[in-house]
């Protein structure tokens, strides 16, 4: 091979690892602690001064063994994320804990990480959880049971039901992010504000505008917290 088509090849592998970091940056010291008041514009938080930062930084007293209400949720679902705006000390640490209450027949409906891969563990109950592949959308979905657990990769579309009716179920999931950001499809999608036009949304999903305009007039709420 000549040395220029050698060199050439060695550019663009260069460009493409480069250009592969797509996840929360490496950390380039033992912690960036957020400073919530800085003025200053970074990627995340700046960092607090390092001798002003003590344990609390790290801690949360978040109650995570807790069951959450699911009642009041359409979904029957309630979300508490612990991330950086929790727990200062994440900032650049490109990880966050969540735990997911499920009611009876419940669901955390189909929605996506655009920063964060989630690793997930069942608690207590079953779990019908799945995620489905860029195009082409293959599903792969699995039951879970207490102690299972299941990775959703960062960016899929993802979900969990509980199949039971009369039994409630919990989960412990940690997202490779220290803001993983959740975008509930239906939300995104039906509940936008200003609204999404129902012409272009009556073709996307192949329904008549009507369907579409009472989906829109649906109340989209969030079940994080
Ligand atoms: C989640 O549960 C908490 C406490 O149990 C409650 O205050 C909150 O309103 C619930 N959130 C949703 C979205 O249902």
């Amino acid at each position: 091979m000549a040395s220029s088509t050698c060199f050439l090849l060695v550019v663009v592998l260069a460009l493409i690892t480069s250009q592969a970091i797509a996840s929360d940056p490496s950390p380039l010291q033992d912690f960036c602690v957020a400073d919530k008041y800085s003025p200053v514009r970074v990627n995340g938080f700046a960092c607090k001064d390092p001798m002003a930062v003590n344990a609390d930084d790290f801690f949360k007293a978040a109650m995570l063994d807790k069951p959450r209400n699911t009642m009041m949720s359409k979904v029957g679902s309630n979300v508490t994320l612990i991330n950086v705006m929790q727990i200062p000390g994440l900032n650049t640490l490109g990880i966050s804990l969540a735990r997911i209450d499920y009611a009876p027949l419940g669901q955390n409906p189909p929605h996506t990480h655009p920063r964060a891969t989630e690793i997930l563990t069942v608690l207590e109950g079953t779990l019908y959880v799945g995620f489905v592949t860029s195009n082409p959308n293959k599903l792969f979905a699995k039951v879970l049971n207490k102690g299972d657990v299941f990775v959703f990769p960062q960016g899929l579309i993802h979900f969990q039901f509980n199949p039971i009716y009369d039994k409630p179920a919990v989960a412990i999931a940690a997202l490779s992010s220290q803001n993983p950001g959740a975008i509930t499809i239906a939300n995104a999608v039906f509940g936008s504000k200003p609204p999404i036009s129902d012409d272009v949304l009556a073709k996307a999903f192949q329904v008549e505008k009507r369907t579409i305009d009472w989906l829109q007039a649906q109340f989209w709420e969030n079940n994080h917290n």
